[in-house]
């Protein structure tokens, strides 16, 4: 695996969760394949879970580490080609990255949405530069659209708690005071069109995704009578995708807040949120303090699906 950005990175989606449940059995079996091998870590925003659970991953499989956070300890990049620099920003991306390929044989990169400008952010402008002048695998960390460690996690924990063998899996869209970008809802909905689900999408008029993630998913703008029958509950605020409310937050009505009486229209579903999640706005204390959240063993899970993209890059090299 040279790259790993999207489902399709990842073969046979059934094998993979194979692979992470045989992982999670013995996360150590592994240890000596990373000797001497080192991943590098690149943070442009902020991170509690993918940092710990990354760093966790690789040590699992016996790799050296280095945690790099672009904006606290390297020089102000300058990520535009034909820039004069002649003002803050001392360095180019385009030398920092093969520099940065120097001293590692795997890179992991956090580059989140700027929503300066749409076309750069849905071309994955950081990433790809990373992708195509670092000479190492690449794996997201959650770029400008998408998340896919995340979702590949949610999956395996999907896997792990469904009570039937093709659960009804709901995305609501919630409130949130900021603009979020989509990579955790587009990342979702491209693991979960492949995955052996009846999944749903719940959002109001105007929060449409892009239909590249969306696909075949169905769409109810009633969020009641979405989460009816509902095996799972995925909270998540996004901001606007089209045009002309990009990078807008347009809508924080929270009767779209996740609460017990919603809940109770489920099949007894499981609550899950990718974390951090904003209490009271996405979701109310009782529901993710409850019996059927299980948003710490889907965290737990990051772990196991960063180590089976880095065994597998690992095995690539
Ligand atoms: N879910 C997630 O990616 O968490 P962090 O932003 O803390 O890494």
């Amino acid at each position: 695996m040279r790259t790993f950005t999207n489902v399709q990175d990842l073969g046979d989606l059934k094998e993979a969760v194979r692979d992470a449940l045989e992982i999670k059995k013995d996360r150590f079996s592994l240890k000596h394949l990373g000797e001497n091998k080192t991943v590098m870590l690149v943070f442009f925003n902020s991170s509690l879970r993918t940092r710990l659970s990354s760093q966790k991953a690789a040590m699992n499989l016996g790799m050296n580490t280095i945690i790099l956070d672009i904006n606290q300890s390297a020089w102000k990049l300058e990520t535009e080609r034909g820039v004069v620099m002649d003002g803050d920003k001392s360095e180019h991306l385009l030398e920092a990255i093969p520099v940065i390929g120097c001293y590692c044989d795997i890179i992991g990169l956090r580059s989140f949405a700027r929503f300066e400008n749409k076309g750069d952010d849905y071309s994955e402008i950081i990433l790809n530069q990373f992708i195509v002048n670092s000479g190492r695998p690449v794996f997201s960390m959650e770029s400008a659209i998408v998340h896919p460690l995340q979702a590949f996690a949610d999956l395996i924990t999907i896997e792990e708690f469904k009570p039937k063998p093709r659960p009804k899996v709901v995305m609501t869209w919630a409130p949130h005071p900021l603009v979020l970008p989509q990579a955790v809802p587009n990342s979702f909905a491209d693991f979960m069109n492949e995955a052996d689900v009846d999944f749903v999408i719940t959002h109001p008029e105007g929060y449409e995704l892009d239909t590249q993630f969306v696909r075949d998913a169905n769409i109810e703008y009633n969020q009641e009578k979405a989460f009816e029958n509902a095996d799972f509950i995925y909270a998540k605020n996004w901001s606007p995708f089209r045009d002309e409310n990009y990078g807008r937050v347009i809508n924080i009505d929270r009767s779209w807040t996740v609460n017990t009486r919603k809940m109770s229209l489920t099949n007894d579903a499981y609550f899950m949120h990718c974390l951090p999640v904003r209490r009271n706005m996405i979701v109310t204390d009782d529901v993710i303090e409850g019996p059927r959240s299980i948003v710490i063993q889907e965290a737990a899970n990051r772990e196991i699906s960063c180590q089976v993209v880095l065994k597998r890059m690992l095995k690539s090299l």
